[in-house]
């Protein structure tokens, strides 16, 4: 039921503190201030970690991989399911292979798993419906505990599935011994502060509300961010064009001069997401850039970000100050409500968009 919201989709989007607070008690011991170990995950002798999804889900591994990069030393590669399993992979011999489903019935991540099953790697997922198919083959299931999602765009899903990332990293980084006890505590942390940042997040809706008018008149969106908000850039952008129906990519901002900049003109709107950390005057440079080619130009940041630029972006929207492991999903907050927004002024079907459906079960 949708109680007091319009949407389900909105209802899901203000359901996120307490979800992504309940999927992230179930990876951490906030006590202990460790990662909880997850019977046969084990990450120590791995050579790499394979990470295979569809759309929001591999969206998700590959903000994942620079998160198991950094703090685990793990290589990674995140991998599209309908690619993956037609491009022959090469595996190696300690390969685990990480499948990201919130339906756990999704052809291709389906058929992908039993791939790489068949090769002879330990297969985890991460669900969301524990009676799915996924969750019964898999050998190892991690949970994420959303609760079940209506609205066809995925969002409380896809910050579960972060968390339980999030915390998948660290516990890698313990178990290859990158991560010390301190460092340990330090994250955990950082992570249970999650939910309280993200219900600050969901505070931005009026100033989005209020953006969102005029972007819906844009001809083309582009989503620009560095690191991990390059995918959080391709995120919002998927979220835009699925249920505003507004043509949207997102692009690694340092990628904008080697081909992307040649579209901005008048009436294109670009979304920066710079919150203000070790990369900011990188992706400060973006802003000036399609600023100066005439485009309206809107930065997702946060207070420090905000007074940084002073008057170069068109508009800002200010988050809550992340750091860390918890700046994406920060992040995910605005570019779900900026999505939503913009289609409730469109006036599209935002819970049933045109042409897709919830669970993919077929190729
Ligand atoms: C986007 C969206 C889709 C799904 C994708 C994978 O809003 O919902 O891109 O993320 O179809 O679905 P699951 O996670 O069920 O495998």
């Amino acid at each position: 039921e949708k109680g007091n919201y319009r949407h389900f989709m909105q209802k899901e989007i203000y359901e996120q503190p307490e979800v992504v607070g309940h999927t992230l008690s179930g990876y951490l011991d906030p006590v202990a201030g460790e990662v909880r170990p997850r019977e046969g995950i084990d990450f120590s002798a791995a050579s790499r970690l394979l990470i295979v999804g569809c759309g929001t889900a591999s969206y998700a591994g590959q903000i994942a991989e620079y998160w198991f990069e950094a703090l685990a030393g793990l290589p990674v590669e995140v991998d599209i399911a309908s690619e993956f399993r037609y491009r022959k992979p090469a595996f190696m011999p300690n390969d685990v292979a990480l499948f990201i489903s919130q339906s756990g019935e999704t052809a291709d991540t389906l058929e992908a798993m039993r791939m790489c099953k068949a090769a002879g790697l330990t297969t985890i997922v991460l669900v969301n419906s524990p009676l799915s198919t996924m969750a019964r083959e898999a050998d190892i299931v991690a949970p994420t505990m959303a609760g079940p999602e209506i609205g066809v765009a995925s969002t409380k899903a896809f910050t579960c599935q972060l968390g339980s990332l999030a915390a998948l990293a660290v516990l890698a980084g313990v178990q290859r011994g990158r991560i010390d006890a301190a460092e340990q505590a330090s994250h955990v942390t950082r992570l249970m502060g999650i939910p309280g940042l993200m219900a600050q997040a969901l505070r931005i809706e009026d100033q989005i509300n209020h953006l969102a008018g005029e972007l819906a008149q844009a001809s083309i969106v582009l989503y620009l961010g560095r690191n991990e908000f390059f995918p959080m850039a391709m995120e919002g952008a998927l979220k835009l064009k699925e249920i505003s129906y507004i043509h949207a990519e997102g692009y690694a901002a340092g990628e904008l001069k080697h081909g992307p900049i040649a579209l901005i003109e008048d009436d294109v709107a670009v979304i920066v997401i710079a919150p203000y950390d070790e990369l900011f005057t990188k992706t400060r440079s973006s802003i000036q850039e399609v600023r100066a080619r005439g485009a309206r130009v809107i930065a997702i940041t946060d207070d420090l970000g905000a007074a940084a630029l002073d008057g170069e972006a068109s508009a800002i929207i200010t988050l809550p100050r992340a750091e860390g492991l918890a700046a994406p999903l920060v992040a995910a907050v605005a570019v779900q409500l900026l999505a939503y927004y913009v289609a409730v002024h469109k006036g599209t079907d935002v819970d049933q968009p045109r042409n897709l459906a919830k669970s993919v079960t077929v190729e």
